[in-house]
């Protein structure tokens, strides 16, 4: 059975009615930006993720921007983050005009370790940047507790983690702003670049509506130089008919993701991702299982019809872009690069596909070990 790692014309055929009345109720109104879609799915996507405040913008890495510069994080500023991450985390901080400082990751969770973070510190340290990799939080009690004692601000990557929760509440309300993205292959996808920026206070929020666009206060009074990042009206209405949708796509991949634990425990040569930390509701946005044989083992499936992708070969520090900028050491990071490997997982996944592929993974781990 030839399964796709990713198959977006699944979900097409599904929506196409709602997508096609977004289509023409933006289509209709004359208004393209900055209008009533986009006010519209600020205050729908804050309800989802009770945050008192979002902000529309062009890209999750522009919201990784706008969220450090309206906190007043750049030149001068270190910003800690991880290195176990997709590169615009950091092209987001570079962008704001600050240092990125990498920390490692904790070798279980592969989100950023809270005991390795102090020694990561720097006296120019004015921000920490944490990922909610794969749509599992992060450790955001520890992380934010030692912000607090250092005075440091604190922006969530939450580009891969729509409906991730954390001791009850969602991820992106720990911090003081939070980063979203809604790339096509996020949980909530556009169709092309989105994103948003989620904030605690009404001032930051308004310092990104002005740095989205030009840095304009009013019409042609820019105060200072801000970017355009606007987050466009069709893809503010598209992302409305999909936000609809989001709660019942994740619970689908949660069930998806608890099939595959099943199928995967206790077989040699290869782990299931690590069982969710107290308190730590996932959203699923990627199924990554870790194996030693990695690059053969994605072979003898690709040989099989089965697609898989790697969540992240490079780590970010050994780009080249990246690769100047202080680190702590980076073992789990490097370790976790050489051993992930990413599973089918999304909605439109059958239970027959689900099955073939834990099948395969299982037989051709096996044949690897013998
Ligand atoms: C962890 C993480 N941060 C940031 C981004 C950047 O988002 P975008 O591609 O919308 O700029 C992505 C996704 O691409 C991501 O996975």
């Amino acid at each position: 059975m030839n399964v796709p790692f990713l198959d977006f014309t699944r979900l097409a055929a599904r929506e196409r009615d709602e997508m096609r009345a977004a289509f023409d109720r933006v289509h209709a109104s004359g208004r393209y930006i900055l209008g009533a879609e986009v006010e519209a799915f600020e205050a729908e996507f804050a309800a989802f993720v009770s945050a008192p405040h979002a902000v529309g913008c062009a890209s999750g890495t522009d919201a990784i921007t706008l969220a450090l510069r309206a906190l007043g994080v750049g030149p001068g500023d270190d910003v800690v983050t991880v290195s176990m991450t997709c590169a615009p985390t950091v092209a987001g901080i570079v962008a704001a005009g600050a240092r990125p400082v990498f920390c490692d990751v904790d070798p279980v969770s592969l989100t950023m370790d809270p005991v390795l973070l102090p020694a990561t510190l720097t006296p120019r340290t004015k921000a920490i940047v944490p990922v909610h990799l794969y749509g599992r939080p992060a450790a955001m009690e520890a992380i934010t507790a030692l912000a607090r004692e250092k005075g440091l601000l604190v922006v969530e990557d939450c580009a891969q983690a729509h409906g991730a929760r954390l001791s009850g509440r969602s991820v992106g309300s720990f911090g003081d702003a939070a980063a979203w993205s809604f790339y096509p292959t996020k949980n909530l996808g556009a169709l092309g670049d989105a994103g948003l920026v989620t904030a605690r206070l009404r001032e930051t929020a308004d310092r990104v509506r002005r740095l989205r666009m030009y840095g304009y206060v009013t019409r042609n009074d820019a105060q200072e130089s801000g970017m355009n990042s606007r987050l466009d009206e069709l893809q503010a209405a598209l992302l409305r008919a999909r936000l609809a949708r989001l709660a019942e796509g994740n619970r689908r991949r949660a069930r998806l993701a608890a099939l595959y634990d099943a199928a995967l425990a206790g077989v040699a040569g290869v782990m299931p991702p690590p069982a969710p930390g107290p308190g730590a509701e996932p959203c699923h946005h990627l199924y990554v299982v870790r194996a030693a044989r990695r690059d053969e083992l994605r072979d003898r499936l690709l040989s099989r019809g089965i697609g898989t992708d790697v969540h992240y070969p490079t780590p970010v520090h050994r780009q080249p872009a990246y690769a100047g900028f202080p680190r702590g050491p980076l073992s789990a990071t490097e370790r976790a690069a050489a051993e992930v490997l990413s599973l089918p997982l999304y909605p439109e996944l059958t239970d027959e596909e689900q099955v073939a592929v834990a099948a395969a993974v299982r037989e051709e781990a096996l044949s690897l070990r013998a």
